[in-house]
């Protein structure tokens, strides 16, 4: 059957297309978006399934195999993206921290760099791991001077303790050794190796987000939880 002259040009403006923006091409559109993909200040690079090993790696560990805003940003530079998956990859899975504290850490080094999109993307994993509303409210809203006998009271001994150390390795960089030792009495050297690790690579993640515009998010404000 013969082709409809139409359909021979949308092929063309196809093919210019794909010519014209290689692999820059919208993500399939039938996939779930968990993202608005509004504009950063990075074109954001989406490989189509099957044309790159390194954003197929990341699809696999990735919520329904759909690349994020944060992904797209990341394969500007293929090596960067790779070793951050690699990297978080063990932070989300590999700990042996509590699950809670780990989400706890990422969720207040988000409140307090004012990093929306990792917030965003991370309420509903600490819920899932355990984190109450109550819990939620004093991580996203509490003093970091001081926290009060209720905030103590929500989150218990060991997750207070690493909220006080979040604030700390994020507001000052230096520990103080109190807030090292309250923490500590919680957690083996391993784990406090890993509550370090987590607390500081999540700072980064604050700031790849937050400086790059990732999800356009850079300008709005951490929501308080409901
Ligand atoms: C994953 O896909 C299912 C089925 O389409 C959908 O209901 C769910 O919301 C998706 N999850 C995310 C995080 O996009
Ligand atoms: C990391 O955790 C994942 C998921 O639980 C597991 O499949 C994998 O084997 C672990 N990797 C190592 C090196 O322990």
């Amino acid at each position: 059957m013969a082709r409809h002259p139409l359909s021979l040009l949308l092929a063309l403006l196809a093919s210019v297309f794909t010519i014209a923006y290689g692999f820059r091409v919208p993500p399939t559109p039938n996939i779930v978006q968990r993202d608005e993909n509004l504009p950063a200040r990075v074109p954001y690079v989406f490989p189509p399934p099957g044309t790159d090993p390194i954003a197929d790696a990341i699809r696999a560990r990735r919520v329904n195999g759909t690349l994020l805003a944060l992904d797209g940003a990341l394969l500007n530079s293929p090596l960067v993206a790779q070793g951050w998956n690699q990297f978080f990859t063990v932070i989300r899975e590999n700990l042996t921290i509590p699950a809670d504290m780990r989400e706890l850490f990422i969720l207040r080094t988000a409140a307090l760099n004012n990093a929306a999109y990792q917030w965003g993307q991370h309420e509903s994993v600490g819920r899932s791991e355990g984190l109450t509303t109550d819990q939620l409210l004093v991580i996203r809203l509490a003093s970091q001077s001081a926290l009060t006998h209720h905030d103590k009271k929500v989150l218990g001994d060991s997750l207070a303790a690493a909220l006080q150390f979040a604030d700390a390795i994020t507001e000052s960089v230096y520990v103080p050794r109190d807030v090292y030792d309250n923490l500590a009495k919680h957690l083996s050297d391993q784990q406090m190796v890993e509550a370090v690790a987590t607390a500081g690579s999540y700072n980064f993640v604050s700031r790849f987000t937050v400086s790059l515009n990732v999800d356009g998010r850079m300008h709005e404000e951490v929501p308080i939880p409901q």
